[in-house]
């Protein structure tokens, strides 16, 4: 029987482990995080999504503060289409978020960049032109489009000096999102370098609607295989979501997929962004205790922990400090969905919104606590402590985990 390191993931010059951790915002997937990955030869992740919040937790920067006090005036107002992102600002945070993780990258491994393109920030196109170059500028080796169509994204980036040597992919979670990409990108003459094919299992937000139980990643991964070979097209597939142990991955990797994206599994390590108080929630959840939602104001449906912070708050829309949600016309379903709860009870100081959540507010903080399906098996890959509680993770604990066993098996920590 074959373990995940019987096979290489080739990218170019480069012959990786083919494992890569998924891109997690808001700082789930850290730096640190991703530099282990690297270090251990595979490709790790880090996440655009609110960096100039992540920078001032970092960096010590008050890029969050200062927009805050910029826009202070326009708190009580429904209307956000003024508030803007200074484009210098969000360069300057995603150089030192980049540049960080670059200068302490070691090892034969990729660190790629998530950036979804539904972070809207009230200016869709510049904003993410503005992320996608400078992270190329910061020394980033690969970025993956994520949580859009990203038909136009090629095009933003396509007179940057590193266009055709950065890795380039997509997540898709249907041949036909796939096809539709390659048929708006084949324009600028880059094919991608590497196809996530994301199922319905995933964390973070679907690519499916809420029929999301109707489908199989393996199914579509097959499709989209078929179609490639069909189409004479030569670009790593790489599944994600739902595969939770090494022999889970080889069968993937033996039907042709050029490594997997994993990600729920490294939500309790140590180097993961999530504060321990929630990994524990992490462990502890029963397979009823996740659900697929629609508080995201993204529209996509999203996987959460139903006993987190964020579903039912009534929070005040937090747009002049943060914003990432507003679309081009400076509004989001939360605002409305708030605004319309306010108008129900009047005088009421705490509201409560059940249909939509500020992804923005409560991602920040970890209080929204999006997860993969199989979140629910995670304390079966650690040992209890003495006091009941669940031992974090190592990070390489997981890598390897994932990189050497077999027979369906998962290794506990010493
Ligand atoms: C906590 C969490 C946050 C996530 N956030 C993002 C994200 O910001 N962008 C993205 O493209 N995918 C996101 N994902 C999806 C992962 O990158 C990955 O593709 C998927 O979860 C893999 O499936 P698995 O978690 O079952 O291993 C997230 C997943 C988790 C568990």
């Amino acid at each position: 029987m074959k373990c995940v390191d019987d096979f290489r993931l080739r990218l170019g010059k480069h012959e990786l482990v083919p494992i890569m951790v998924g891109g997690m915002g808001v700082d789930i997937s850290t730096v640190a995080l991703s530099l282990e990955a690297a270090r251990l030869g595979g490709i790790g992740h880090i996440s655009d999504a609110m960096v100039p919040t992540v920078t001032d937790r970092r960096f010590n920067t008050k890029f969050v503060k200062d927009k805050l006090k910029q826009y202070k005036f326009n708190v009580e107002n429904a209307d956000k289409s003024v508030v803007k992102f200074d484009l210098d600002i969000l360069a300057e945070a995603t150089r030192l978020h980049v540049g960080s993780a670059m200068e302490a990258k070691k090892g034969d491994g990729l660190i790629f960049i998530n950036c979804m393109e539904k972070l809207t920030m009230n200016a869709p196109k510049e904003t993410l032109r503005v992320r996608m170059q400078t992270a190329m500028d910061a020394g980033i080796d690969g970025i993956t489009l994520a949580a859009g169509l990203h038909l136009g994204s090629f095009s933003l980036i396509e007179d940057h000096p590193r266009f055709r040597d950065v890795k380039l992919g997509i997540i898709v979670s249907s041949l036909r999102a796939l096809q539709l990409f390659l048929k708006k990108s084949s324009r600028t003459g880059r094919l991608p370098d590497y196809v996530v094919v994301e199922g319905p299992l995933a964390g973070g937000h679907l690519g499916f609607g809420m029929d999301w139980a109707e489908y199989d990643l393996a199914t579509i991964v097959a499709e989209i295989r078929a179609w490639m070979q069909a189409e004479q097209l030569d670009i790593p597939l790489i599944p994600a979501g739902g595969i939770f142990t090494g022999s889970d991955a080889v069968g993937f990797l033996e039907n042709g997929a050029s490594a997997v994206q994993v990600a729920t599994r490294f939500t309790v390590t140590r180097e993961c962004g999530l504060p321990e108080k929630v990994q524990q929630e992490y462990f502890k959840a029963t397979e009823d205790d996740i659900e697929v939602n629609q508080l995201s104001p993204t529209g996509y449906p999203m996987r959460m922990i139903k006993s987190c912070p964020a579903i039912g708050d009534g929070i005040r829309p937090n747009c002049e400090a943060y914003g990432y949600l507003l679309d081009a016309n400076g509004s989001c379903s939360y605002i409305q969905a708030y605004n319309r709860e306010v108008a129900a009870h009047p005088g009421e100081r705490r509201i409560k919104v059940m249909d939509k959540t500020c992804l923005c507010t409560h991602m920040r903080n970890f209080d929204c606590w999006t997860c993969g399906q199989y979140t629910y098996r995670l304390k079966d890959t650690t040992r209890r402590n003495e006091d009941g509680s669940y031992q974090i993770l190592s990070a390489e604990h997981v890598f390897k985990d994932y990189q050497f066993s077999k027979d369906g098996k998962v290794a506990l920590p010493d």
